[in-house]
């Protein structure tokens, strides 16, 4: 087997891939809430993903890719014995799941790349596990059967009420909490939108919340400062601080400003490629 060699590639939902690539050192290695960063070729960018499994036996780490842009794009087209050009990892602090004996972790689209792992551990650990997965519609709910082997409730959530309950992540909580469900912390991985709001709700509650920041990240290793945040008043690094930080300390406004920094430029790399591979239609 070749060095980050595609060894399986399945569709998980709209425009969302799962692949296992062979990566023996990474596999080794890696804990819940690391991350790798691939390049897809010799030009490619480097693109942070979540490690959202592995098997140490196989020597493989797997990943779950929304395709969205022109890398997402690039990676879409590989298909399973094409091998990436390099892959990086396990970077990131792993999630420190030590201290709490019953976790509601909250999943928002591709944010359940990341608490499908801490799930698992908190399960095999035989700590209390909830879990509430929410989607904008039944398309995109992903691993549903793999979350019902890792938790002890399993809340759907579509915003359009295709599957599960019609609403959002906030009014879940909401509903368990009043409902006298007591939880050491909340974990909420999504789009900065919905952890912004998460984050609102628990402050209220006064429950400790972490959320996983996606900044965008170039080098991963502290030294570009593309991934800066502003925490608790102090400007943090993603990639060698995070990628987990206390939600209630993060500026979101700021984080949600920087997302957008490159929005006119990925835009326009995308419908040139789409052009190229004659998906401009
Ligand atoms: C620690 C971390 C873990 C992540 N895990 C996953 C995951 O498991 N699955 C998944 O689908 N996505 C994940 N992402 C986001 C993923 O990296 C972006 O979707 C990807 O870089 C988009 O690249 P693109 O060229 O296809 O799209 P582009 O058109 O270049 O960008 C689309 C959007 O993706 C984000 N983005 C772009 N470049 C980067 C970058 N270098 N770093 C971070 N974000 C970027 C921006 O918000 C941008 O607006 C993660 C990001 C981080 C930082
Ligand atoms: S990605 Fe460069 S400092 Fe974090």
């Amino acid at each position: 087997m070749k060095d980050y060699e595609i060894v399986n590639k399945r569709d998980l939902a709209s425009n969302v891939v799962e692949y296992n690539i062979y990566a023996p050192y990474i596999s080794k290695h890696c804990l819940a809430g690391q991350f790798i960063i691939l390049r897809v070729d010799a030009e490619g960018e480097r693109v942070p993903f979540t490690i959202c499994d592995y098997s140490r036996e196989n020597g493989t780490v797997c990943i779950l890719v929304q395709t969205i842009g022109y890398s997402t794009l690039k990676l879409s087209k590989m298909q399973i014995g094409d091998a990436l050009h390099d892959v990086v990892g396990p970077l990131g602090n792993p999630t420190d799941l030590s201290k709490y004996e019953s976790v509601l972790l909250v999943g928002g689209g591709i944010g359940l790349a990341v608490i499908y792992p801490q799930a698992k551990q908190l399960k095999a650990e035989g700590k209390k596990v909830d879990v509430a997965i929410g989607a904008r519609n039944i398309s995109l709910l992903m691993y549903v059967d793999e979350f019902k082997q890792s938790s002890d409730n399993l809340y759907l959530i579509t915003d359009d009420g295709s599957n599960g309950k019609k609403g959002f992540v906030t009014d879940v909580i909401k509903e368990l909490v009043d409902g006298g469900k007591k939880y050491d912390a909340v974990f909420a991985v999504g789009p900065l939108p919905m952890m912004r709001a998460v984050c609102n709700l628990t402050k209220e509650y006064n429950i400790e919340t972490i959320v996983s920041m996606n900044s965008i990240m170039v080098d991963g290793t502290g030294m570009c400062g593309c991934c800066r945040l502003s925490v608790g008043g102090k400007t943090k690094y993603a990639c060698i601080d995070g990628p987990e930080f206390d939600g209630h300390q993060v500026d979101w406004d700021e984080a949600i400003a920087r997302g957008k920094v490159y929005k006119e430029e990925e835009q326009e790399h995308l419908c040139n490629l789409r052009r190229e591979y004659g998906e401009d239609k």
